[in-house]
């Protein structure tokens, strides 16, 4: 596979910067991959994969590593793959597993996630795993890169150059390879049944027109970063396939407005960041899941922000009625099965990251001592 640099990636178009050029690129990147590997009948095919259908049945396992952002995506994946395929998988940090004993052999299928294919510690891990034997897949945004060279298989994000230092466009196109994969493996598998896939790749192809909803909201999205971008820190929560949502939305909110932010999972509220929660503290609330138990759960969370007088601002799904009586904001998305929620949620919290760090007058595409990719330990 070639390099395909487009000259109008390299320019900003006339977007203020490229981080915010590349967030309203993300509909036109995630339709692309979609039109790359689904065919006219809805089947995922990947085709470049080298591994044929006995490779997906006799697996064993799935053990995902990366770093950063693409680690949010990789956590989002095992949720995925889990619930699809059947399979056992892990995700951890790549720093940390280069220097575990991992229990992983020719049967576990590692899988790297990054975007610039040569992050140090992605690099290593995947050596490491090689040299156990285990099959290395790749998912990855630039093709030639040493991740790429040395994986058995690459699913590219295609999500073309990305420039601004916070990665925007290249996560939701490794949440969407994730989708594409797990709903791939599943089928090779049997593991899934032919209605539920088909509902599940109709609620994919309409992520890109969700994710346009979205951006056209900027401005009231603007409003609210600029109410509290002021504080000095933030919580986000999030639950099951959206705690790696908040856990990404508090990192771009650190990333760019240098505001510190905390992302938890909402169950584990009550153990620490409870302690917190003021009258001055902004909670940002995921809450879109709906046909989940899991809505009813945060809920609860939210009223325990309420009780002593946090700050919500609510992410919920357009008609929400419950979590919007609890909120002080409240930034609505269309709805989408839940599983898929976390591509359009996570657009919301870039916009509110870029708005809060804009009003508080950063350096949004190259900010203070952070590399765009981290090619030493
Ligand atoms: C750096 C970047 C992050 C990125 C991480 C992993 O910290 O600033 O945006 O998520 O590296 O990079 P990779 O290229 O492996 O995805």
């Amino acid at each position: 596979k070639k390099v395909e640099l487009r000259s109008e990636d390299a320019e900003k178009a006339g977007f203020e910067t490229f981080m915010l050029k590349e967030i309203h690129e993300q509909p036109r990147v995630i339709r692309g991959l979609l039109d790359r590997h689904l065919d006219a009948a809805g089947r995922i095919e990947l085709a470049d994969l080298p591994w044929d259908r006995e490779f997906f049945r006799t697996l064993d396992r799935i053990m995902i590593v990366a770093c950063g952002t693409a680690y949010h995506a990789g956590m989002y994946g095992r949720l995925l793959l889990e619930n699809l395929t059947g399979l056992a998988v892990e995700t951890d940090l790549a720093s940390e597993f280069r220097y575990r004993n991992p229990k992983i052999s020719g049967d576990t299928l590692v899988i790297a996630v990054s975007q610039s294919g040569e992050t140090a510690d992605t690099l290593a891990s995947i050596r490491m795993a090689r040299e156990i034997g285990c099959p290395v897949l790749s998912i990855c945004n630039v093709p030639g890169s040493s991740i790429v060279r040395e994986s058995d298989g690459v699913l590219f994000t295609d999500a073309g150059l990305e420039i601004g230092v916070a990665s925007t466009k290249a996560y939701t196109a490794q949440q969407t390879a994730f989708i594409l994969l797990a709903l791939y493996a599943a089928r090779l598998r049997d593991e899934v049944e032919p209605e539920r896939s088909a509902e599940l790749v109709e609620a994919l192809r309409r992520i890109p027109d969700a994710i346009h909803y979205v951006l056209e909201r900027q401005d009231a999205i603007r409003a609210i970063a600029e109410k509290h971008h002021d504080g000095a820190s933030s919580l986000y929560l999030g639950r099951k396939f959206n705690y790696p949502t908040a856990l990404e939305g508090a990192l771009k909110n650190k990333e760019i407005s240098y505001q510190h932010a905390e992302g938890y999972a909402a169950g584990e509220m009550k153990h620490g960041p409870i302690a917190l929660i003021n009258e001055y503290l902004p909670v940002i609330c995921i809450c879109t899941q709906t046909r989940d138990e899991v809505y009813d759960k945060v809920v609860s969370n939210l009223k325990e922000v309420e009780a002593r007088n946090g700050r919500i601002i609510a992410l919920v799904t357009e008609g929400d009625e419950n979590a919007s009586r609890l909120a002080e904001d409240l930034i609505a998305v269309p709805p989408t099965l839940d599983e898929l929620s976390p591509v359009i949620n996570v657009v919301a919290l870039q916009l509110l990251a870029y708005y809060a760090a804009q009003a508080r007058g950063t350096d949004i595409d190259k900010p203070r001592n952070l590399a765009k990719s981290v090619t030493v330990e």
